[in-house]
């Protein structure tokens, strides 16, 4: 039986000043019999207590001229909302193994104060605490994903935080809670133990970090009405190990998930400059898209470990933190990690959300580090000003993705090819949502060649066609507080039916 769908799909391009297309990509879509869901989580958001991400980011000076709700900045809210954001992680990253919840609760002006040892020796007030983040995530419409301190914390402090959130007995952690204004429980379900075990968290090795993850486990207690996900601290980038000994010791039936760290840095090395956010040439555009598109192997070696442990496939993977990281903003402060964000970046987000959605079997979750002012962020701020950045409009190109079926595209791409080198120039990931309305997401990584697509449908009759793009005369173009609208979506006119097929 033939089902006649409207039809619509989602184009991400770089077009900088293009040659015409020489040939025709002829792509399939399966669009028959899905079985696989794109998990929404996948477009997860990160907010660490790191730079302006926090303070000066989502968490406004009382002063500031600024929609506010308390001091949560409403303007950063409402865009999110517009993206709807699943998930959002917190209080970090490296910052979680050093933080006390418990210093952030209570009357403001008692709460005692910390030095953010890992983000510029900044003074934390702890004025931005678990009730402000739980409020926040509220207004977004957001699952709170929280990170325990495994590394400088105890399992009475990390249990004693999820009674206090989620219990609703007479004890002395929910009388407290509910003396701070909060009646009922949270139920807060999604739980870090510990982040980046392997170096910030503890320095610990893996074997380590197996037992101590299953000390802090038997005590993250599912109080009525709330079921932990309990996630695994995962291993950095291509370290098949970490994730073979957590796999093997702990056990898929002690973990709901386990988490892969991957960064996207355009010279490749951690030592050095790691390049310019905005200032780079073609090469080093290809070099960042050449390891971005890593990303490839690094997901598809961890999900085998992962099949020989857990063949039915019940532990998710989540890449809870990804993104690019350059080289700071000049004259910013280098322990902030505050960066600009070009047509570049956009291009790396939808090339790793196209993987992640052709993951969604394994790939249940993942956290863009991070949502505002630090490294590849959605929102850039300055005092009350406020940016959206090309990275945002691609996660509002995909949200149509969330909880979709995944339908599986077959294509082969052509070479982007420079200084000797190739990389697949097309990426794509497609899906069917509630409605029946397919979405196809194409990436055109060639910055000089423009592409010819023609997509077969096979089994399915549509109508119409829809599409938006994003692209600008170059890869390295962005929004500026003075020119924000400099990179933007744009409807796309240059998709058409032709016969049964798809010609873009
Ligand atoms: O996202 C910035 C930092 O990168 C996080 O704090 C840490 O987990 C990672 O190394």
């Amino acid at each position: 039986m033939k089902h006649l769908r409207p039809f619509a799909f989602a184009l991400s391009l770089a077009v900088p000043a293009l040659a015409q297309a020489q040939t025709t990509v002829p792509i399939t879509v399966q669009a028959g019999d899905p079985k696989i869901i794109i998990s929404k989580n996948i477009q997860g958001q990160f907010a660490e207590h790191l730079g302006r991400c926090i303070y000066g980011g989502f968490w406004a000076e009382p002063g500031l001229n600024v929609p506010k709700q308390g001091r949560i900045r409403m303007d950063i809210v409402e865009a999110l909302r517009k993206i709807h954001v699943p998930n959002l992680r917190w209080p970090g990253g490296c910052f979680a193994d050093t933080y006390h919840w418990h210093d952030g609760v209570g009357p403001t002006a008692q709460r005692p104060k910390m030095l953010n040892l890992w983000w510029g020796n900044t003074l934390e007030d702890n004025s931005f605490g678990t009730h402000e983040f739980l409020e926040l995530c509220g207004l977004l419409g957001t699952e709170p994903y929280l990170a325990a301190n495994v590394g400088s914390g105890t399992v009475q402090e990390m249990s004693n935080w999820m009674e206090y959130l989620n219990s609703n007995e007479d004890t002395p952690m929910v009388q407290e809670r509910r003396k701070n204004g909060h009646a009922e429980p949270y139920k807060v379900s999604w739980w870090g133990i510990g982040n980046e075990s392997w170096g910030c968290g503890g320095n610990m090795t893996a074997s380590y970090y197996t037992d101590v993850y299953k000390r802090y486990a038997t005590f993250a207690h599912d109080y009525p009405g709330t079921k932990l996900k309990r996630i695994v601290s995962g291993a950095n980038g291509d370290d098949a190990n970490w994730t073979e000994v957590c796999m093997k010791n702990i056990g898929p039936g002690m973990m709901w998930g386990l988490t892969l760290h991957q960064y996207t840095l355009p010279t490749g090395s951690w030592t050095g400059s790691k390049g310019s956010a905005t200032v780079f040439g073609e090469q080093e555009y290809f070099n960042t898209m050449r390891n971005c598109l890593k990303m490839e192997a690094i997901v598809t070696k961890h999900a085998a470990i992962m099949d020989k442990y857990d063949k039915d496939k019940k532990v998710a993977l989540l890449v809870d933190e990804w993104g690019v990281w350059t080289d700071v903003e000049p004259g910013t402060n280098p322990g902030f990690l505050y960066q600009q964000n070009t047509l570049r970046d956009a291009l790396v987000a939808g090339t790793t959300l196209n993987i992640f959605n052709n993951h969604a079997d394994r790939v249940r979750g993942a956290n863009l580090a991070q949502a505002v002012n630090v490294l590849q962020a959605l929102i850039l701020t300055d005092k009350e000003k406020m940016l959206l950045t090309p990275t945002y409009h691609v996660f509002d190109l995909y949200q149509v993705h969330q909880d979709a079926q995944l339908l599986p595209l077959q294509f082969a791409s052509p070479d982007y090819v420079l200084g000797g080198e190739k990389i697949p120039a097309l990426n794509a990931s497609a899906s069917k949502d509630k409605n029946g309305v397919m979405h196809i997401s194409l990436v055109n990584l060639d910055a000089t060649h423009a592409l010819k697509l023609e997509t077969a449908l096979p089994g399915v009759s549509w109508k119409t066609v829809t599409g938006r793009v994003l692209t600008s005369a170059k890869v390295n173009d962005y929004n500026t507080f003075d020119k924000p609208n400099n990179v933007k979506l744009a409807a796309f006119a240059g998709a058409k039916k032709r016969g049964d097929k798809l010609a873009v």
